[in-house]
């Protein structure tokens, strides 16, 4: 099966279920501070699962590019681990919970996919002494049990196999993870040998489903979220592997016009360079995610996403070398043109990729040959002074001309340069020191706190605007959507004509008297019929289904049910102005509204 027929699978079962599709966003999230990159199709969501804003519908699916670098060491050595690779996810946002997740995976698993039950294992969280404020899952493995898998293939694991966030904050919660198991001769053989395993035999398939149940917003502090949600994601390349019988992901046609290539221009034959298939992969994961980083507007330098992309090309250029490769901008077409069917904006980029790739290997080069240079002169006083290279030298080399510690440990051998015992956990020490200094740099430079906090003055901004449009245009309007950063919130809702100028500043002026009232947020936990008996808003009734719900009430002003994080007062949030209305189609506007911090 093509690997676009899976896909085209997934989505449509999902929607079929009653999913709404929902587009990708950019490898590099618009607002969301604490990451780098989209490392899951989740992180467009979290403010719907943290009752932040509304979701478009309480089940959704989609397929997200997304980039993860924690074991970018890895990547070429096994049959999985990817840089960039795609995610097939589905969601819901308040509305069904474990049985209904788990029941979805298993009937697309075993009927659409036509994987065999015998070849499928799944593992559940079954509690972790280290994380004790978090309960074991054993709904879930009663679950998988009910609907028929064999009790053995039902693995319990720990913190880190089986609980799931992105980045330290955040929406979280235990998963549940498929596998597939492709047999004894792909194993370690150990016997303890089973999900959750380093080996290559049980293959992570599907992480079938987060159970989004709590924020973390501490190291060790866990907030029940004001409803459960549900988060999947399956690796579009790993199924692809499975489904299309091969060996590794490297293998399947996402990849292998890629790998030909490279094959075909690398001057050294299998055989003089040992590891020649691990090098082509290690290339081909490298300079895919390149190319998708810089279509979404990365360029290489020496901070935050850019130097991931450096060094993402200089990993690949390390590696051309080795192989006989020169010049990396000649691979760039056939991942446009292998791509062209999902993400056709990628060929009005080529050039502008290429020569982004060309000017980086170019530099690099340099940067090696002045490396060199220095590590022959450095050499010689070592020499004199009879010292061995240390971790820090390493490290200083990796900083300044972006060598990789491999190549200065290389050359320094050269030199007949004896290395310290300890080198590989001195750089190590080195590369975390600088890296803390760096987060506390940028703490300083802006901030986390600052962000949030803003966040969370526009999100009880959008209860003002709310009922002040009601109040000024009538109880037709109501929330379709919402949108919010910390520089400013977007609001969606019915109403069929343009606002005129005189409603602009009536609404405005609503909202700013309210803000100068300084009125008291506060909330009491209710059944919806309760909420609904007093008037509040809900539009969104679906996902506040279950148990107790929360109403917001602002003064006497305004009253609706919300999940979210709220000032406790409005005096606090500044002037607010309305900077920009349209309409978005079918009866529906949408307004754009700042919060000025000086009044
Ligand atoms: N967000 C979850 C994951 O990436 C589904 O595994």
């Amino acid at each position: 099966m093509k690997s676009r027929e899976i896909e085209k699978k997934f989505i449509q079962f999902f929607v079929s279920r009653k999913h709404l599709l929902i587009p990708q966003i950019s490898l590099v999230p618009e607002n969301d501070p604490t990451l780098l990159f989209t490392s899951a199709g989740m992180v467009a969501l979290k403010s719907y699962f943290l009752g932040l804003e509304k979701p478009p519908h309480n089940r959704l699916v989609n397929v997200q590019r997304c980039l993860r670098t924690t074991d970018i060491n890895k990547v070429g050595q096994n049959a999985r681990t990817l840089s960039f690779f795609e995610m097939l996810g589905s969601w819901s946002i308040g509305d069904y919970f474990k049985e209904g997740a788990i029941k979805l995976a298993w009937q697309f698993l075993t009927t659409h996919l036509n994987f065999s039950p015998e070849n499928l294992w799944v593992s559940y969280f079954a509690g972790d002494s280290d994380y004790p404020q978090v309960p074991a899952d054993k709904e879930s493995a009663k679950i998988w049990q009910e609907i028929g898998l064999d009790s053995d293939h039902i693995v319990g694991l720990g913190y880190q196999d089986n609980f799931w966030q992105s980045g330290e904050i955040g929406p979280c919660g235990p998963s549940t993870e498929v596998y597939f198991d492709r047999g004894e001769s792909f194993g370690c053989k150990e016997k303890t040998c089973r999900p959750g395993c380093d080996c290559d035999r049980f293959l992570e398939i599907w992480n079938a489903g987060v159970f989004m149940q709590y924020n973390r917003t501490s190291q060790d502090q866990y907030q029940p979220l004001p409803f459960n949600s549900v988060d999947t994601g399956a690796g579009l390349e790993r199924l692809a592997m499975v489904l299309q019988k091969k060996n590794s992901v490297f293998e399947t046609d996402l990849f292998i016009p890629l790998t030909n290539q490279i094959n075909k221009l690398a001057s050294i034959g299998s055989g003089q360079e040992a590891d020649k298939q691990q090098l082509i992969n290690r290339i081909a994961d490298h300079i895919r995610a390149s190319v998708f980083l810089i279509a979404d507007g990365v360029v290489p330098s020496n901070q935050e996403q850019g130097y991931i992309l450096r060094r993402l090309i200089r990993r690949a250029v390390d590696a051309a070398d080795r192989i006989g490769l020169s010049d990396l901008s000649q691979l760039v077409s056939v991942v446009v043109v292998n791509y062209q069917s999902a993400y056709s904006y990628l060929a009005g980029q080529e050039d502008k990729i290429k020569q982004i790739l060309l000017t980086e290997e170019g530099g690099f080069r340099k940067a090696i040959r002045r490396g060199k240079k220095k590590i022959i002169l450095m050499s010689e006083e070592k020499k004199t002074q009879g010292k061995p290279l240390s971790g820090q030298e390493v490290f200083y080399f990796t900083q300044t001309f972006g060598l990789p510690p491999e190549l200065v440990k290389k050359e320094f051998s050269k030199q007949a340069i004896v290395l310290n015992k300890n080198i590989d956990q001195e750089l190590l020490q080195a590369q975390k020191e600088h890296q803390q200094k760096s987060r506390s740099d940028q703490k300083f430079k802006g901030g986390l706190a600052d962000n949030s906090d803003r966040v969370v003055a526009y999100h009880t901004a959008t209860h003002l605007l709310h009922q002040a449009l009601r109040t000024t245009l009538g109880d037709h309007v109501h929330q379709t959507g919402s949108n919010i950063t910390s520089h400013r919130l977007r609001f969606d809702f019915i109403h069929p004509k343009a606002l005129t100028k005189e409603e602009i500043s009536k609404i405005e002026k609503i909202i700013n008297e309210q803000i100068k009232a300084n009125l008291p947020v506060t909330y009491r936990e209710k059944t919806i019929e309760e909420a609904k008996k007093d008037g509040a808003l809900a539009f969104f009734e679906d996902r506040y289904r279950q148990g107790k719900i929360r109403v917001y009430k602002i003064g006497d002003f305004s009253v609706e049910v919300c999940g979210g994080p709220h000032l406790k007062r409005t005096g606090l949030m500044g002037k607010f102005i309305i900077s920009k209305e349209k309409s978005i189609g079918s009866g529906k506007r949408r307004i754009y509204g700042i919060l000025e911090e000086d009044q």
